[in-house]
């Protein structure tokens, strides 16, 4: 079977994933043991020790290769795991250039533990790709984005910042945590490196916490599988099985998702207790037609900002949902409500926060593939107690 000729939904199901070799188990078994025996100290075995390598880690390894259409993927304790594994391909005195909405975690990390080991960090607006050459020096080594972004869904051109990127001889990476492969494989549109956190579409079901890289050129790879071997941040053999469980329903839950967002978002824009809503497939939205362009559908993340737009009508909010969980991921079957300013981008400064558009009022919905009227309901009810 030729893998690369399968379509996307085939490869979610079968790519990288022919039966076990023990016994033909059609399912990855769970290879829950620290070390393999060996016959003779002389013989290299594919399996040795699992910091190095682990046969269920390497099943769903071969499964994110197969749907970012990329060549080696390496799967990690988490997806800061994953971004921290990264930047350490790069030295002291290097400079990155990051788009300036981006997730907080990938912020603080990025700030509060690499900045110490003098690399620097340009924060950029990348809707206007223009921008990206103006912070460009000799010391630039690394573009970092996430697109949609995270709460804003703000969404750059992939293939545009990687012409950019290979002009000046830099690394592009993408957080494609958002869009998931179903939506985009940033690899196919230049990209070299794509990350993901697992914990969030692939996985799918709030019950992991995972990550992962993925790229299309050996060098790299080479590199990076040295840094997770070194540094030991790797996706354990139960969550590695989970993550791949997951994985093999994404193209029906990323269908769904996107089908209750769609309804969801336009509900919201008609509300009359809500101010602004932020969805990439509104025609008005200022990067719809790059979205279109980029993606296959516009994802399941919107956020919104009500009426009024303070913090205490949000908390409100969010805390007379039911269906809803206030809580602090996305990604997963059921759905989510988050309220940036005091979770997930609690860690970026207020002043920066604002600077962005994160507003003390804005409220993000990771949208479930629960019935849609359900959400609905849920939703106006809890809108029109404010
Ligand atoms: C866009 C994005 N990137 C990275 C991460 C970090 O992933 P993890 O929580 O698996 O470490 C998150 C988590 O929320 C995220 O939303």
């Amino acid at each position: 079977m030729n893998e690369k000729k399968l379509k996307f939904n085939s490869k979610v199901i079968h790519g990288g994933q022919a039966p076990d070799k023990a016994y033909g188990a059609v399912s990855a078994p769970i290879y829950q043991t620290s070390t393999f025996a060996k016959p003779s100290p002389t013989v290299n075995q594919e399996f040795e020790y699992s910091r190095g390598e682990n046969p269920t880690r390497a099943a769903l390894e071969r499964a994110l290769v197969s749907i970012e259409d990329g060549t080696h993927a390496m799967a990690f304790a988490s997806g800061v795991a994953a971004i921290d594994a990264i930047l350490r391909l790069l030295n002291a005195g290097d400079e990155v250039i990051a788009i300036n909405d981006l997730y907080g975690g990938s912020y603080r990390l990025f700030t509060k533990v690499f900045e110490r080991y003098n690399i620097s960090f340009h924060f950029v607006k990348m809707d206007d790709v223009s921008n990206i050459e103006k912070h460009i020096n000799d010391k630039t080594k690394l573009v970092w984005i996430e697109t949609p972004t995270n709460p804003l869904l703000t969404i750059v051109d992939i293939t545009k910042i990687a012409s950019i990127t290979k002009k000046h001889n830099l690394l592009l990476a993408v957080d494609n945590t958002f869009a998931s492969p179903y939506l985009q494989q940033p690899l196919t549109l230049g990209a070299d490196i794509v990350m993901h956190s697992i914990s969030k579409y692939i996985s799918g079901h709030s019950d992991v916490i995972s990550g992962a890289v993925i790229v299309n050129d050996k060098e790299i790879a080479d590199k990076l599988y040295f840094i997770q071997k070194s540094t030991g941040a790797i996706s354990g053999p139960m969550d590695s099985f989970l993550a791949l469980r997951g994985l093999k329903t994404l193209h029906v839950r990323m269908q769904r998702h996107c089908e209750n967002t769609a309804v969801i978002a336009r509900f919201l824009e008609k509300h009359d207790k809500v101010e602004k809503v932020f969805w990439p497939g509104f025609e008005s939205h200022p990067n719809h037609k790059v979205a279109k362009e980029q993606m296959k559908d516009f994802g399941a993340v919107i956020s919104f900002v009500p009426k009024g737009g303070n913090f205490d009508d949000a908390v409100k909010i969010v805390e007379t949902l039911n269906l809803f969980a206030l809580a602090d991921s996305l990604g997963g079957v059921e759905s989510l409500i988050g309220h940036p300013a005091s979770m997930s981008h609690g860690s970026i400064p207020r002043e920066e926060r604002e600077k962005v558009g994160i507003v003390d009022g804005l409220i993000r919905l990771s949208v479930g593939i629960e019935d849609v009227e359900d959400l609905i309901v849920d939703l106006d009810n809890a809108l029109n107690i404010v």
